[in-house]
C-alpha cells in the first residue's frame, strides 16, 4: 500500500475534512503545486517570445516540462508530445488532423464503452463533416460483455478490415472500470492491412488514456500505440492541460490541427507559402498554457515521489530523469494500492441486496472506480443523499452514454459512481460504502 498517511498531508481538501471519492472526474491539487504556482509569479513571462532573462528561464522550464511528460510514458522525446486543454481536445485534434486523409468507404472502429470524447468526434466527422465533401465514412462500435464488462475482441476483429483507418479504444473504462487488453487491440489494428498515406500498412491505434495514464504504467514504445491522449487534472494537476502522444513519423506527415503563431518556422511565412516549425511546436499554435504545463509536469514528478519517496522530494522540482524502471515501479505501487481499495469496495458494495455493480468482479481487472445502481433508488437521489453524509459521488452517465444505453437502464439512464485515488485509504472506502448502504436503506 502507498503511505497515504504522509500523502494526505499534502492535500488541503483532505485536511479540510472532505472525503474525496469522485476522483475519476478530477483529482485534488496538492499544496506543493499551489506553492509552486505562487513561486512562479516573480518570473512570470511568455515563452518563445522575448529575450529577457525571465522569458529565457520560463521557456527552459516550459520546454523541460515536455521532457518530463515524455519520460513518464516512455516516449522517445519531447517531439512526440503535443499539449492541449484536455483529453477531449487531444482526440479532436487527431480527428481534425487526419480528416482530410479519409477516403470514401473508410471506417473508424471504436467501442460501446468509450467516453463520449472518443466517440462523438468520430460521429461528427462521419455524420456531419465528411458527407459535406462527398466522402462517406462509417463508424463501427465494438460490443462488450454486459456481465463481465470485458471488451469483445472477437467482435472487434470482425469489424476491423482493410478500410479501417483508425481503431480508437479506451485503456480503462470510466464507467465499468475495465482495464482493456491494449496489446491485443494493437495486434488487431496491425492486422488490418489498411494503407496509410505515409506508407504504413495497418490501422492507426488511438488509446484514450484518461483513466489509464493516472492509474497504470504505460510505456508507449512497448504498447506501440500511434496516439495516446490523457488529462493531467485526473492525476493531481490543476485543470487545463491534456496531452497527445503520437509517433514522430505520423506527426511529421500529419496536417496541423490549429494554425497560427509559433507553429510556423519563424521568418518562413510568405504570402503564398510557409514552413511549419519543428516538432512538437508544429502543433502548438498560439500562446500555450505555460503555467499549466509546468504544473502538470511537476504533478507527474510529485506522483513519483508520493509513490516511491513519500515525504521527500527526489523528483519534484529536480531535474532527475524519470527512468522507465522507476516510473514502472511507481505506477505498479499505485496500481497495487488501487487494487486493494477496489477489493474492499467490491466486497462492501456487494453486501447491498440486489445492488448492480457494473464491470469486472475481480479487482485485478479494474481500476478503483465503481458504478452501481441500488434497486428502487434513483442514482441522482442516491448521490444527493450521499452528499448529505459527506460522501462525494457522481450520478449520471459519466459521459459513457453509449455504455449506459447498452444496459438499457430504466427508468433513468444513469448510475452512481465512487472513485478513489492515491490519497484514499481503506478507511475512506469503508466510510463511503457504509454511506451507500445507509442511503440505500440498509443498516450497516
Ligand atoms: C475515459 C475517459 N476519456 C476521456 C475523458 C475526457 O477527459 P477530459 O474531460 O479531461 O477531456 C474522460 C473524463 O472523464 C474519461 O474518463
Amino acid at each position: 500500500m502507498l503511505n497515504t498517511k504522509t500523502i494526505r498531508k499534502s492535500f488541503p481538501a483532505i485536511e479540510a475534512g472532505r472525503l474525496i471519492s469522485n476522483n475519476a472526474a478530477s483529482t485534488q491539487i496538492p499544496v506543493q503545486l499551489l506553492d509552486l504556482l505562487n513561486g512562479l509569479a516573480a518570473g512570470y513571462e511568455n515563452v518563445h517570445r522575448g529575450q529577457s532573462q525571465a522569458s529565457i528561464s520560463i521557456t527552459e522550464m516550459f520546454e523541460s516540462s515536455y521532457d518530463t511528460i515524455a519520460q513518464f510514458i516512455g516516449a522517445p522525446s519531447k517531439k512526440n508530445i503535443i499539449l492541449y486543454r484536455n483529453t477531449t481536445e487531444a482526440i479532436n485534434s487527431v480527428m481534425y488532423s487526419l480528416m482530410t486523409e479519409f477516403k470514401d468507404g473508410d471506417n473508424v472502429v471504436t467501442t460501446h464503452m468509450e467516453h463520449n470524447s472518443n466517440f462523438v468526434p468520430w460521429y461528427g466527422m462521419a455524420k456531419e463533416i465528411l458527407p459535406k465533401f462527398g466522402i462517406n465514412v462509417e463508424y463501427r462500435l465494438v460490443k462488450f460483455d454486459k456481465e463481465t464488462g470485458v471488451l469483445d475482441l472477437e467482435h472487434m476483429k470482425s469489424l476491423v478490415d482493410n478500410r479501417t483507418k483508425i481503431v480508437c479504444c479506451t485503456g480503462a473504462s470510466n464507467f465499468l472500470g475495465t482495464k482493456n487488453p491494449i496489446k491485443e487491440v494493437r495486434k488487431i489494428a496491425d492486422a488490418s492491412g489498411y494503407e496509410q498515406p505515409n506508407g504504413m500498412k495497418k490501422s492507426y491505434f488511438l488509446l484514450d488514456g484518461a483513466q489509464t495514464v493516472p492509474n497504470i504504467y504505460i510505456d508507449v514504445k512497448d504498447l506501440d500505440v500511434d496516439f495516446l491522449a490523457w488529462s493531467f487534472h485526473k492525476m493531481l494537476a490543476p485543470f487545463g492541460v491534456g496531452a497527445l502522444y503520437a509517433k514522430e513519423e505520423i506527426l511529421q506527415s500529419m496536417r496541423p490541427f490549429l494554425y497560427g503563431g509559433d507553429m510556423i518556422a519563424d521568418g518562413s511565412v510568405y504570402p503564398h507559402t510557409l514552413e511549419y516549425n519543428e516538432l512538437p511546436w508544429k502543433f502548438t499554435a498560439g500562446t500555450p498554457n505555460i503555467l499549466g504545463t509546468i504544473l502538470s509536469a511537476q504533478a507527474l514528478r510529485l506522483l513519483m515521489d508520493f509513490s516511491l519517496n513519500p515525504g521527500q522530494e527526489v523528483y519534484f522540482m529536480t531535474g532527475k530523469k524519470l527512468e522507465p524502471s522507476e516510473v514502472e515501479k511507481a505506477m505498479d505501487n499505485i496500481e497495487t494500492h488501487e487494487k486493494e481499495l477496489a477489493a474492499e469496495a467490491l466486497e462492501l458494495l456487494s453486501e447491498i441486496p440486489l445492488v448492480e455493480i457494473y464491470g469486472p468482479k475481480d479487482p485485478a481487472d479494474r481500476t478503483s472506480l465503481f458504478s452501481f445502481n441500488c434497486p428502487g433508488i434513483n442514482p441522482y437521489k442516491l448521490a444527493e443523499e450521499l452528499n448529505k453524509c459527506g460522501v462525494e459521488s457522481r450520478a449520471g452517465c459519466h459521459c459513457a452514454s453509449l455504455a449506459h444505453r447498452y444496459y438499457d437502464m430504466k427508468p433513468t439512464i444513469a448510475s452512481c459512481r465512487l472513485s478513489f485515488y492515491v490519497y484514499n485509504d481503506l478507511e475512506d472506502v469503508r466510510k463511503a460504502c457504509d454511506a451507500v448502504k445507509k442511503c440505500a436503506g440498509i443498516n450497516s
